[in-house]
């Protein structure tokens, strides 16, 4: 262990703050309508399934790794293989979640430029306003890039302050807001007229559609959701004391992000449906249905329409804002300790730079043509590279490492705390991370290729 170094200072605050990087626009906006086009609750149960033996199993593996080393994700892979070139797999994690830190930032950045539209009322209006508000502001060459830039200061200013006085400070503050928000939306929503069928849809299982798209859609949503394989947790955990127990917080935080993301899907369908919307995918889901939503689920009472819609944008931008500051830190942090700086230089260069890859990011989306190459959007590129790719190829990289080559000793340590917590789980632990994780996730990638 190296001494001095940051650590949070409570549980309770290593809990939220490691379960806010998890939280974000996954559980509000992608798992809602990767439940909606896979068949309700059906899907949930088998993302379910995919949470407790892929996502619990990679994420102990990532808080092994970052608790053993102590460092950066780079630095704390290459003290588990000194001659070894295992550490370019932690370089991976620390560089994609660099690149993805600026283009997370672009869709974090519109949920601020939301909340502003909601508090002046500019969401009112028919179906075509709401539509075309939301394609001519994101085509805007200046007011998303002003967004992108005001999020990313935002981590910016909480992650200066360090690990206690930043990031476990605001998670303490953020994640119970977002949490009381998210009842207090859940509840208006149930109380629509017709609110049943939206909760019936997501709770009643149509096993008919279970097919292999389900299986993998859930696994990849698991992944995505968990924030594994880009150094989030693994950066966290670094910053983890010797008496956590790493396979009870991984629990708790996976039963938090699920917790949410159901509760997001509570809030979404049930309002929908008692407006007679189909939940649409992608970003038109939060950005163009819902506001439709809204505004006529609550055409006869305004002001409570104003204030849910309020209320849900911020909640999407707190969700938004502790995943960035997590993605921020892994560069953050994996800056200053390589380069021997400040933490606040450190933080410095990764704004700066992430507000450029994010300026890009967002004019890629209509304000320039020359952004787009191949029939993508430079913006979907790093949707597409970052995590269609990396995020799986570094999550088997990271399960085939922890499992086959780092000393069977260490690995066994970490999980029972030198022996004073139960190894009870520990050789289903061990049998996931070495045979069924890999496989699993090579199972996503062939499937994305179109191999299988
Ligand atoms: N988990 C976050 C969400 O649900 C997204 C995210 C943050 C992420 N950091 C990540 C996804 C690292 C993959 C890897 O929105």
């Amino acid at each position: 262990m190296s001494h001095g170094r940051a650590s949070f200072g409570s549980k309770i605050g290593m809990i939220l703050a490691t379960a806010g990087g998890a939280v974000g626009l996954g559980n509000v906006w992608r798992f809602p309508y990767m439940t909606g086009e896979n068949g309700g609750a059906a899907f949930i149960l088998v993302y379910l399934c995919c949470v407790f033996v892929l996502g619990i199993p990679c994420m102990i593996s990532e808080f092994i790794i970052g608790r053993h080393g102590s460092a950066n994700t780079y630095r704390a892979f290459a003290k588990l293989s000194p001659r070894g070139s295992w550490k370019l797999v932690g370089l991976m994690g620390v560089l994609t979640g660099y690149l993805i830190t600026g283009y997370y930032a672009v869709v974090s950045g519109w949920c601020l430029q939301y909340v502003y539209a909601s508090v002046m009322g500019e969401l009112k209006g028919n179906p075509d306003y709401v539509l075309h508000y939301f394609q001519s502001f994101s085509s805007n060459p200046i007011r998303p890039v002003f967004w992108t830039v005001a999020i990313l200061l935002l981590a910016h200013f909480i992650i200066i302050h360090g690990i206690r006085g930043g990031i476990e400070k605001a998670s303490k503050l953020l994640m119970p807001t977002l949490f009381i928000l998210l009842l207090v939306i859940v509840g208006a929503s149930l109380l629509l007229p017709n609110a049943g069928k939206g909760v019936e849809f997501l709770l009643k299982p149509d096993f008919g559609r279970v097919d292999r798209n389900v299986f993998l859609g859930a696994l990849g949503q698991s992944f995505y959701s968990l924030s594994i394989a880009m150094g989030c947790m693994c950066t966290y955990a670094s910053y983890y004391s010797r008496s956590v127990n790493l396979l009870n917080s991984s629990l708790q935080i996976a039963a938090i992000d699920t917790f949410v993301a159901i509760l997001a899907g509570l809030m979404i369908f049930p309002a929908a449906f008692s407006v007679g919307v189909n939940p649409g995918s992608g970003p038109s889901l939060i950005f163009i249905t819902l506001p439709n939503v809204f505004n006529q689920a609550f055409s006869g009472m305004p002001m409570v329409g104003w204030l849910v819609s309020l209320m849900f944008y911020t909640l999407l931008a707190l969700a938004a804002l502790t995943s960035l500051m997590s993605l921020h830190e892994v560069s953050t942090a994996f800056i200053y300790e390589e380069l021997h700086i400040s933490r606040k230089r450190g933080a410095v260069m990764v704004t700066v730079t992430t507000c450029i890859i994010g300026a890009f990011c967002s004019l890629s989306l209509g304000a320039v043509d020359f952004l787009s190459f191949g029939g993508k959007s430079l913006f979907d590129w790093f949707d597409f590279v970052t995590g269609q790719i990396f995020l799986p190829v570094g999550g088997l990289l990271t399960c085939l490492f922890l499992g086959w080559f780092v000393p069977r000793q260490i690995v066994r340590d970490e999980f029972t705390n030198w022996g004073t917590v139960s190894r009870r789980f520990f050789g289903l632990y061990l049998f996931l991370v070495r045979y069924f994780c890999p496989l699993a996730i090579l199972a996503i990638l062939l499937h994305q290729f179109s191999v299988i």
